[in-house]
């Protein structure tokens, strides 16, 4: 087995000009599949309360559901990175509160670092964070828990306001920061610029990796996919077929057969 992802490794795959492979997982089976397939980070993002929960938006989903998840999640990795996503309303009412709700995501669950969204508004608590032992990825561009205030999920173009978040997160002590929703040549400047490695969705070709949230690249759920989302697999198409035939074969008393039996 390959050694393990840490977070020196991720700035020495940066240096070198490797790629970052990285994706979301929720749960044990899943992050079992993704770590034996190499991928280098598994971020239990708190995308889960839309692609798991079955809610609107992120904003509802709790630390505890998060743990939750979490720790099934490291249960499984023994290559990948973990990351923990911090929930809306998890870092925002105080720093002690937000050391001690990513703290619980490195003793509770067993992640090795946590992700906040934000950028130089944020950057104090990155620092606050950081400074208590916790690694911190930040999230900047399109941050899905502001989605009352940018009145969407909407492509951010303010290049001087994306290059001094970045600036500012990677001064607080971010280990990486996650451009999302950001018109490529916006996204390579800021690679080029920033030391720490960039982790872009809907961000380009030029971030130092790559993320995609589990189920829109498999096709697992039948949700609509942004634009920036390549389908590898339509599993949910092949879900549903092997659900209606054992359903058919049930009804039918095609199953089980006599190979089923005692
Ligand atoms: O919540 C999430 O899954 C995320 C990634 C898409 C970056 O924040």
């Amino acid at each position: 087995m390959a050694a393990s992802v840490t977070i020196p490794r991720l700035f020495a795959m940066k240096e070198k000009q490797e790629k970052i492979v990285a994706v979301t997982a929720y749960d044990y089976a899943f992050a079992h599949l993704a770590d034996a397939a190499g991928i280098d980070v598994l971020l239990v993002g708190d995308s889960l309360g839309m692609v798991v929960q079955g809610r609107a938006n992120t904003l509802p989903v709790t630390m505890d559901e998060m743990i939750y998840h979490t720790a099934m999640v490291a249960r499984a990795a023994r290559r990948a990175l973990v990351i923990g996503d911090m929930p809306f309303m998890a870092y925002q009412v105080s720093t002690a509160e937000a050391i001690r709700n990513a703290g619980r995501f490195i003793k509770e669950a067993g992640a090795a670092a946590v992700k906040l969204e934000g950028g130089a508004a944020v950057s104090p608590l990155i620092q606050a964070i950081t400074d208590a032992g916790i690694p911190v990825q930040a999230h900047i561009g399109l941050t899905p828990q502001s989605v009352h205030q940018m009145g969407g999920y909407r492509v951010q173009r303010d290049e001087a306001r994306l290059l001094e978040d970045a600036l500012r997160v990677e001064q607080a002590g971010a280990f990486s920061v996650v451009l999302e929703g950001i018109p490529s040549a916006i996204a390579t400047k800021i690679s080029r610029k920033v030391r720490i490695p960039t982790i872009g969705i809907g961000a380009g070709p030029d971030c130092d990796g790559q993320i995609l949230v589990l189920h829109d690249l498999l096709g697992l759920s039948e949700r609509h996919v942004p634009k920036f989302v390549k389908q590898y697999r339509t599993l949910a198409a092949e879900v549903r077929q092997g659900l209606t035939e054992y359903g058919d074969e049930v009804r039918g008393g095609g199953f089980p057969a006599p190979e089923h039996c005692y």
